[in-house]
């Protein structure tokens, strides 16, 4: 059996853990035990010595504790990680049939009971990230659990600056036998390969599957504007629906170049044209040049990594919906996406909104999407909602 050190709270900071959120920061706790390291397993308990939770502790990070479970007589080890594993697996358990892709998050954080850890399913590879270094000593017994589970190649990207944060040094490799980089992998009628060892993230976007089939089924003889196109997954979905010519924009020419081999992939080199540059700036020129576009997608970076930027990243929002606006053809429609939980619905479609009214013309909201199931939203834990999209088409007045 391990030891548990004891952390106790101090007086009235556990109602937010005992409702279910699995962060102890350590200004909430009396007095950090000295013995407390990455990795460390704790008991917290009330002031008044009250039952909280077991979890991991990583002196080096602002959150100080992740807890595990709610139950004192379950142990935090190797079987009770496999079983989280193993949990996510069976929930997860025909969506690849459902939604056509073998490309699909398998584990998300404290969506699946294992705060900072994210991994996805490319086909039969796991790419695994870690940001808790308290949960890093159990990353083997997870990528053991995958294997087991058919997944044959696992991957590790735990990289940037959250590693600083959580005082972890950074890493990526194999952690199997090495497989095939870039990972091909379908999503839909679309074939897509994935490159976690030089792009961002995991090396791919599925939180956006479903504004991506929307915008596919909006697109037939259209001409669009894919602004933040990334590897140009959207961009090739909507070629695929049947647009006519595709403006994919990025700042990054490592995605535009895996977007290019993507699109001939896909046979849609002809129809998709990629453009280097920063959107907030090529869209002054691509106004001036008077061109217009009859759908619009907007999926920047998060504009708010904190509520403190909040103001700034409305700014810039409003603006892009503006210039958006007035390039948008007559009848035609815009996706504006935004992945920061900060950033919350009422502030997204009230920043919309206003871009809207300011354009003197109408939009009915076909739709609001959020991240999918694959992504799953704890509800006691608002941070694990970051993405929402909107749907919006011209009404012809
Ligand atoms: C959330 S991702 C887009 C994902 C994409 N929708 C997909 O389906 O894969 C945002 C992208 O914006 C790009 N980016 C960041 N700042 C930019 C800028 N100022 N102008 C253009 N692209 C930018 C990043 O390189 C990144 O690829």
């Amino acid at each position: 059996m391990a030891s548990y050190i004891k952390v106790k709270l101090k007086p009235k900071e556990e109602d937010r853990l005992l409702a279910g959120h699995p962060w102890v920061f350590a200004n909430e706790i009396e007095k950090a035990p000295k013995t407390l390291a990455p990795g460390t397993l704790v008991e917290v308990i009330t002031h008044k010595g009250e039952p909280v939770g077991r979890g991991v502790a990583n002196p080096t990070s602002k959150i100080l504790i992740r807890l595990l479970t709610r139950d004192f007589d379950q142990e935090i080890d190797d079987a009770f990680i496999a079983g989280r594993v193993r949990k996510a697996l069976q929930i997860r358990k025909g969506f690849g049939d459902k939604h056509q892709t073998n490309g699909i998050r398998l584990l998300f954080g404290e969506g699946d009971g294992l705060p900072g850890m994210i991994a996805d399913s490319f086909g039969e590879t796991a790419v695994i990230s870690c940001f808790s270094a308290g949960l890093k000593p159990f990353i083997p017994v997870m990528s053991k659990t995958f294997q087991e589970n058919g997944y044959k190649f696992v991957y590790e990207k735990s990289v940037g600056e959250v590693c600083v944060k959580e005082g972890m040094a950074e890493f990526q490799d194999w952690l199997t036998d090495p497989g095939k980089l870039p990972i091909s992998f379908f999503e839909g009628k679309a074939k897509f390969q994935s490159s976690p060892n030089q792009g961002h993230k995991t090396g791919f976007y599925l939180d956006f599957r479903e504004a991506r089939k929307r915008i596919q089924d909006l697109s037939a003889g259209k001409v669009l504007l894919d602004a933040f196109c990334y590897t140009g997954a959207a961009a090739i979905q909507a070629a695929l629906g049947g647009a006519s010519d595709v403006l994919a924009l990025d700042s990054s020419q490592t995605a535009l170049d895996e977007g290019s081999q993507n699109a001939k992939l896909n046979g849609v080199e002809n129809k998709i044209r990629f453009e280097k540059g920063d959107s907030f700036k090529v869209f002054k020129d691509l106004k001036k040049g008077g061109q217009m576009f009859d759908g619009i997608l907007l999926d920047p970076p998060p504009l708010a990594k904190s509520a403190h930027d909040l103001p700034a990243a409305r700014t810039a929002l409003k603006r892009l919906m503006g210039q958006a606006l007035d390039m948008l053809n007559p009848k035609g429609f815009l996706v504006v996406g935004t992945c920061s939980h900060h950033f919350s619905w009422t502030l997204l479609e009230g920043v919309v909104r206003e871009a809207v009214e300011e354009s003197k013309r109408s939009f009915r909201l076909l739709e609001r999407l959020t991240q999918p199931q694959d992504h799953p939203i704890n509800l006691s834990i608002p941070e694990t909602e970051y993405l929402r999209v909107l749907v919006l088409t011209e009404i012809n007045n």
